[in-house]
């Protein structure tokens, strides 16, 4: 029986529901970006995708922090990684989860520092300043970067669960998440 919290053999209920509902709105808010790099501006899918992009990039910030904070209290009875593979999926996880954070919260903090303010679901959560503040500015330019790392990541990610430990080791790393 799957339970909320964590155990060694699996990952729970909350767990599940933030990995999976988090891992379908990446799919869309990589979506919104690849329309945004590769598509004119005038093209009407791209603005739909577009429009979005703040608020669920915001979201999605919410949602690291909060699965941040489950996986820190679950964290003595997670499933484990042992040897130099578990290891470097650790490493791999980490630095998922600092991209997950880093990424949206430079953008903001170019919001921050910049002259256009920043609304969230109509409640407005940064005020417009007068002037910019140049090393906001600076880091935020490295968000669309960045952001390109973690959908690298992402990728890498999919296929070690599905292809490496599914097709090639057969074990059962993928129903830690699934069934
Ligand atoms: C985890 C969440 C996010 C991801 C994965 C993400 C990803 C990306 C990527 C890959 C690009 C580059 C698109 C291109 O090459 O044309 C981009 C651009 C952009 N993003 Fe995000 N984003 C996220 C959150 C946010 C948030 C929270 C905001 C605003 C508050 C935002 C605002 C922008 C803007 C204005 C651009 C265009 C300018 C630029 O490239 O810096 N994004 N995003
Ligand atoms: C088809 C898509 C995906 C599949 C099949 C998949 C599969 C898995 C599996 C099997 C695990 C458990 C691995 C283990 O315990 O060693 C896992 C954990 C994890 N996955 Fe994914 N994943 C997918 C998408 C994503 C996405 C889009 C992200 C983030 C942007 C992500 C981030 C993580 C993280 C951070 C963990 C560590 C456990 C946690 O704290 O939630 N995954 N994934």
């Amino acid at each position: 029986m799957t339970t909320l919290s964590d155990t060694p053999k699996r990952y729970g209920l909350v767990s599940r529901a933030l990995h999976w509902g988090m891992a379908a709105l990446f799919a869309v808010q990589f979506l919104s970006a690849a329309a945004h790099w590769a598509l004119p501006r005038e093209n009407a899918l791209r603005e739909a995708l577009w429009s979005y992009h703040a608020t669920l990039g915001t979201t999605l910030l919410i949602l690291v922090i909060l699965r941040g904070i489950w996986g820190l209290i679950n964290i003595s009875r997670r499933p484990s990684h042992s040897g130099t593979m578990g290891q470097a999926a650790k490493v791999g996880h980490i630095a998922l989860y600092l991209l997950m954070a880093v990424v949206p919260s430079l953008k903001l903090l170019a919001y921050a520092g910049g002259t256009r303010g920043f609304t969230y679901l109509g409640i407005e959560i940064l005020s417009a300043r007068i002037t910019e503040i140049s090393w906001m500015q600076a880091l935020g330019g490295w968000h669309g970067e960045l952001g390109w790392v973690l959908a690298f990541l992402v990728v890498g990610h999919i296929a070690m669960a599905c292809i490496w430990h599914r097709i090639i080791l057969r074990d059962d790393t993928l129903k830690r998440m699934v069934g």
